[in-house]
């Protein structure tokens, strides 16, 4: 069984200087190939993301700008992680049940995912989610 032991946050190298900074994503730092790119914006802050958990789908979600939480789930226990850093993924493995709320104004979520879309690959029950990876 995945468990939230097996997410983790990964430091993204940067380099800056007077300019400004910049942060790289490369193949070294991430566990996956990434298939995928989308990020969430204008997003009110009463907004609730996420309620699901993926058959296939690993990813990793940064907060290019601003600050949100993500609850991270295995149907055991639970934990809320905030992201607020643009150096700062936080990698989530396939089974693991995630939530995105208290988004700052002007939060920008940046997901990189191992697969194209495809909705019968999401479980969007929490029971479901349960009974099929947990219990
Ligand atoms: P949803 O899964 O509800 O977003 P979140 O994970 O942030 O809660 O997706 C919102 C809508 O966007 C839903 O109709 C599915 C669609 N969608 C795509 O068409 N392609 C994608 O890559 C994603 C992530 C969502």
């Amino acid at each position: 069984m995945t468990t939230i032991r097996d997410t983790k946050l990964i430091e993204i190298p940067k380099v800056h200087d007077e300019r400004g900074s910049l942060a790289v994503v490369e193949k070294e730092v991430i566990p996956f190939s990434i298939k995928r790119v989308y990020y969430l914006y204008d997003v009110p802050s009463d907004s609730y993301r996420g309620g699901h958990a993926h058959k296939e789908q690993e990813s990793i979600i940064i907060a290019l700008s601003g600050s949100f939480e993500v609850i991270i789930d295995d149907g055991k226990s639970s934990k809320r992680i905030m992201l607020n850093k643009p150096t700062q993924g936080l990698y989530i493995p396939t089974h693991i049940w995630r939530e995105i709320d208290n988004f700052s104004s002007g939060a920008v979520c940046l997901v990189l995912a191992s697969t194209t879309y495809d909705e019968s690959e999401y479980v969007r029950n929490y029971k479901e989610f349960k009974t099929q990876f947990v219990e």
